[in-house]
């Protein structure tokens, strides 16, 4: 056994009902975890990276990337809500594949999936940072650039080099502040973040209604314009490679499975949840993509706010709209921080309580049932990045990481139902073996999309966790040590 042990499903539903010294306590229905899961999801994404996208890598085909990449996460949820309608527990995919593969991948892709919550947080903050200080530049107030950007960057031959900056102190200040009301409770929180995914839906659907007629349809052709020569610079090299940038803008809708253990009848709003998220999450950004490469030449959209700059561009006398997407932005990035460190303090409790990682980071307040050390473990390490780390690099790791755990998922599909055929599945995943079969390609076609460089940090990154794993978690495994008292 040793590393290879597996949890069962029926030990994984024990845990899920509260048989346990630590559970969560279930207090969100559909609405709020779709909240959730649009409110975690639509951020940094579709507020910064489209322009980038458009920009350098797709033109207005920026939007075929957004639908290629919406179909690896449409294959992946079938997967995802089969386990969590079945398993609905914390931890999520670290969760599934302690019941399919086994203690060591369980632990590779609870370490993968800090890639995805951990620093998202970080990214989508050090955005926010980017939209407070060019807002508050238009209102006159200029934050000097020593205290407001990153000490590093990555250049075009992807070296690390040290930029005017410090320190991103509005970084770190806006993931402290969530972390802070984060402390307070899921539920209190849960409210908040409701209100501002409503804003954030409101004013992006505002945009494409309004935007859409004021289209330039000159400006969508080419719609795929012709390869620049290199892999990844336009024509179809170009979308594969979009898609799976633009694949960090779907990053969040899995994070309703992360709180499988906090909704009320979980078999049945978790799956649903999920696909609400990822139906609403496809349709906005694919409108919003399809109106700013029609308001402006996509050139120009290499901009940290394309959003806004495409509606300023296309001189449409409607001000009021640019008002409101500039707040939107600002609010709507504060959502999306404070469901990464949601998402990440749930894998932490999951890992925890299994041993793996130490006790205190699953401890649970008695009073709000929120797990408070790891709330501030993950809210300090989440703004320290933030403050000192360089954008690009984390979010192509963020992308290979949480890409790596969604074809984990697929491929536990298929373990599963061999190991555990009788199991009850409140959900099944349609067309065994087809969709997880299908989801692991596409999955594994988008990291291939990605370059060299981020694999190797993501091959170092997963080594450094199999060096704590080796020097702590095997050694406190408690499925071990049941295993071994038998
Ligand atoms: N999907 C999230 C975003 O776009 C991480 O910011």
């Amino acid at each position: 056994m040793g590393i290879w042990s597996r949890k069962t499903v029926g030990t994984l539903c024990n845990e899920a009902l509260g048989e346990g010294p630590q559970h969560l306590k279930r207090s969100l229905g559909i609405v709020g975890l779709t909240a959730f899961g649009v409110g975690c999801t639509i951020g940094a994404g579709i507020f910064s990276l489209t322009g980038d996208v458009a920009a350098h890598q797709a033109g207005p085909a920026v939007t075929l990337a957004f639908v290629l990449a919406s179909v690896a996460c449409f294959f992946a949820g079938l997967c995802y809500a089969e386990f969590a309608a079945m398993v609905p527990i914390a931890g999520s995919a670290y969760s599934y594949a302690y019941a399919t593969l086994g203690e060591l991948v369980a632990w590779i892709i609870g370490w993968s999936l800090m890639l995805e919550w951990l620093f998202s947080a970080s990214v989508v903050a050090i955005s926010w940072s980017g939209y407070v200080t060019a807002a508050l530049k238009d209102l006159g107030v200029v934050v000097p650039a020593a205290i407001a950007s990153s000490p590093f960057t990555v250049d075009a031959h992807d070296h690390l080099v040290r930029t005017a900056g410090y320190v991103d102190l509005p970084a770190v200040l806006v993931t402290l502040g969530c972390m802070a009301l984060l402390l307070y409770g899921t539920k209190a929180s849960a409210n908040i973040n409701t209100a501002i995914v409503i804003a954030k839906v409101l004013a992006l659907t505002a945009l494409i209604a309004v935007g859409a007629s004021y289209v330039n349809v000159a400006n969508w052709h080419p719609f795929v314009p012709t390869n620049a020569g290199q892999f990844g610079h336009f024509g179809w090299s170009g979308v594969a490679r979009g898609a799976a940038t633009l694949f960090f803008a779907y990053i969040g809708f899995d994070g309703v499975s992360t709180l499988a253990e906090e909704a009320k009848n979980p078999q049945r709003t978790v799956p649903w949840s999920l696909f609400a998220s990822l139906f609403i999450c496809t349709v906005l950004y694919v409108g919003v993509s399809l109106v700013i490469t029609g308001l402006t030449d996509y050139r120009g959209l290499d901009v940290p706010d394309p959003l806004y700059y495409a509606l300023n561009a296309s001189h449409m006398p409607i001000v009021w709209l640019k008002g409101v997407i500039a707040i939107v932005a600002i609010l709507g990035l504060i959502s999306v921080v404070l469901a990464s460190i949601v998402g990440q303090v749930r894998i932490f409790f999951a890992m925890a309580r299994d041993g793996l990682l130490p006790p205190m980071l699953g401890r649970v307040d008695k009073h709000r049932h929120t797990p408070y050390v790891g709330t501030l473990v993950t809210g300090v390490v989440a703004a320290v990045t933030a403050g000192f780390a360089p954008l690009g690099l984390l979010g192509e790791l963020i992308s290979i990481g949480t890409l790596l755990a969604f074809a984990v998922v697929c491929g536990g599909i298929l373990i599963l139902r061999r190991i555990a055929p009788e199991a009850r599945r409140p959900f099944r995943t349609p067309w065994v073996p087809l969709v997880p079969v299908l989801g692991v390609l596409s999955c594994v076609a988008l990291m291939l999309s990605l370059p060299n460089g981020t694999w190797i940090r993501l091959v170092l990154w997963v080594g450094a966790g199999l060096a704590v794993y080796a020097m702590y978690g095997r050694r406190h495994s408690k499925l071990r040590k049941e295993l071994a008292q038998r």
